[in-house]
């Protein structure tokens, strides 16, 4: 079964909630005259979810809602937590965890994204979950090992049965919001392994599971991702905030 491509949208700290609500409405009339087959979702901050999910059911829009995080726990006294029931209560599908950026400015472990891997896949929500290198790491030509010890562990004991239960982000530390790009090759090789691993992990259904490119991902170089045999599509930070460079990104992965 082909793999349906996914352009996620990262908002990341960016956009307050009317703003955020016009992101929303100028994609939605961007992409007015459909999405050519490729799934489209868009991840706000928390604050933003109840207003985007708006815009959604009210214009008819054709990309889907995920968060940016979560905590693993049902409910309790985790001040500045959000519970996955509380994502699902907002309509959100999908989920972010793992980002370079939770891993190095918030202190979150591979461990902290299994649990946070479990909880979601448990209650039906999909995680988007993000690995990737250093320069550090690329220079001495680990990339490859590092990134498949980081699935090994971020997944292990997810239980998997269709492909549609996780998607996973492929996203060179250096190349994130830096301008510099992986070249579409570097990334195949990756995105390779990472399947390979999932395969390794969860069978025949790996073949099914999504991998994205992520990292200065934008509407002149996203058509040489797509095209590569493993890449199925993009988490895009920067290029999601224009709407018209964003849904560009859409139209060219078709
Ligand atoms: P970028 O961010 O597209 O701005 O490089 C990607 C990401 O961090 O998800």
């Amino acid at each position: 079964m082909p793999r349906t491509i996914l352009i996620a949208g990262n908002w990341k700290m960016n956009k307050n909630y009317g703003e955020g609500v016009d992101l929303a409405q100028q994609l939605a009339n961007e992409l007015a005259d459909g999405t050519n087959g490729v799934e489209v979702v868009v991840c706000p901050p928390f604050v933003d979810l109840k207003g985007v999910a708006g815009v959604i059911e009210f214009d008819d829009a054709p990309f889907g809602l995920g968060a940016q995080n979560v905590y693993w726990e049902k409910a309790g006294a985790y001040t500045g937590e959000t519970s996955r029931d509380m994502l699902d209560s907002v309509g959100c599908t999908y989920c972010i965890i793992g980002h370079s950026e939770r891993r190095d400015y918030f202190g979150e472990t591979d461990d902290d994204v299994n649990k946070k891997a479990k909880c979601l896949v448990e209650g039906n929500i999909t995680p988007i979950l993000c690995c990737g290198e250093s320069l550090e790491v690329r220079k001495a030509g680990k990339h490859v090992e590092h990134v498949v010890s980081q699935i090994k562990a971020d997944c292990a004991g997810l239980p998997i049965d269709r492909g549609d239960q996780l998607v996973i982000a492929y996203e060179p530390i250096w190349a994130i919001g830096t301008g510099e790009t992986a070249t579409a090759d570097d990334a195949e090789e990756v995105c390779k392994a990472i399947r390979d691993t999932l395969r390794d992990m969860f069978g025949a259904v790996a073949d099914e599971i999504r991998v994205l490119y992520g990292g200065s991902a934008k509407p002149g170089n996203i058509a040489g991702f797509v095209a590569e045999d493993d890449v199925d599509g993009a988490l895009v930070g920067g290029a999601s905030l224009v709407a018209g460079d964003f849904a560009e990104m859409v139209r060219k992965s078709a």
